[in-house]
């Protein structure tokens, strides 16, 4: 159900000036993550602002522990597909490990990929003071670049464990200075990840850009969330911050054990579901058959 307030044909495309003119009026941003085109196809239709094609693929679909061994072919992959079924929402792809810590040149360039290869609006990438040359670079060349501060996965191993972060008051104050530097270098705004309701709010307010929050509360500008957590289709676990809107997985296992059931005990298929030659080039070729075989 669509529940935004525009009709298609009334539709305009979310670009990263609608971003900071919601917040400006205080309207909330959704935001969903998608990695292939159905996928993609649907989150449109349900009229959400914006698709993050996030590096979470690496865990969702690709089943690895982390997103750490994500590449940037993988990325560029599953932004291709998104970006055929979404029409709408701005695309935001998610720059993965090592595509934009080693040179600023070379997260340049991985950036501009995403653009100019894969049909993306914009790009994110994670980190506060230590990326600002970056993203100045990438928005000099005309690339939208979208923070991420917090819980960044892509920094598991420094954390020791995918921890929220800013709890204490000094870590607090870092990050608030990151999200207003991440601010002057250029983004147009900042996914905030597991971090308290109340710092979340703090930062929102003083920032001029948007603010993204999952896991931060209901005071950021904006909310995402993996898609395969809230539609339940990732069983392994549900971070708590997680409203499950549907449990697809036990769906999906229902229809996969009732279709082998089916094809073990002859229920499937059935007459309606299989494809029949008209009865005189049936008796035709009996015919030519019984002729060859008489030969
Ligand atoms: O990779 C991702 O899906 C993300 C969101 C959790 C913000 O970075």
């Amino acid at each position: 159900m669509n529940t935004s307030s525009q009709t298609n044909s009334t539709r305009k495309k979310i670009t990263t000036r609608t971003f900071l003119q919601k917040k400006q009026r205080g309207e909330p941003i959704t935001m969903l993550t998608a990695y292939d085109y159905p996928t993609a196809l649907a989150v449109d239709k349900a009229g959400v602002d914006s698709i993050l094609v996030g590096d979470s693929l690496g865990m969702v679909v690709l089943g690895y522990e982390n997103t750490l061994p994500v590449t940037m072919g993988d990325m560029l992959h599953h932004c291709k597909a998104v970006s055929r079924g979404a029409k709408y929402p701005l695309l935001i792809g998610d720059m993965p490990f090592m595509s934009y810590q080693s040179s600023v040149n070379k997260a340049v360039d991985n950036a501009g990929r995403f653009l100019q290869e894969a049909g993306m609006d914009a790009v994110k990438l994670e980190g506060g003071r230590e990326r600002a040359k970056a993203i100045e670079k990438m928005v000099l060349a005309g690339i939208p670049v979208m923070g991420h501060l917090g819980l960044t996965p892509q920094s598991v191993n420094t954390f020791g464990g995918f921890r929220a972060q800013g709890k204490t008051a000094s870590a607090a104050k870092k990050l608030l200075e990151d999200a207003l530097i991440l601010q002057d270098a250029g983004v147009f705004g900042i996914v905030l990840e597991a971090v308290p309701a109340q710092l979340a709010e703090l930062i929102s307010r003083k920032l001029d850009i948007p603010t993204i929050g999952i896991g931060a509360g209901i005071d950021c500008d904006g909310q995402v969330l993996v898609i395969h957590d809230l539609i339940g289709q990732f069983d392994r676990f549900v971070p708590s911050f997680v409203k499950q809107y549907a449990q697809i997985h036990n769906i999906v296992l229902d229809a996969l054990e009732t279709y082998d059931a089916d094809v073990r005990q002859g229920h499937f298929p059935t007459s309606e579901h299989s494809l029949y030659m008209k009865d005189e080039e049936w008796l035709a070729f009996l015919a030519e058959m019984d002729g060859g075989l008489n030969e």
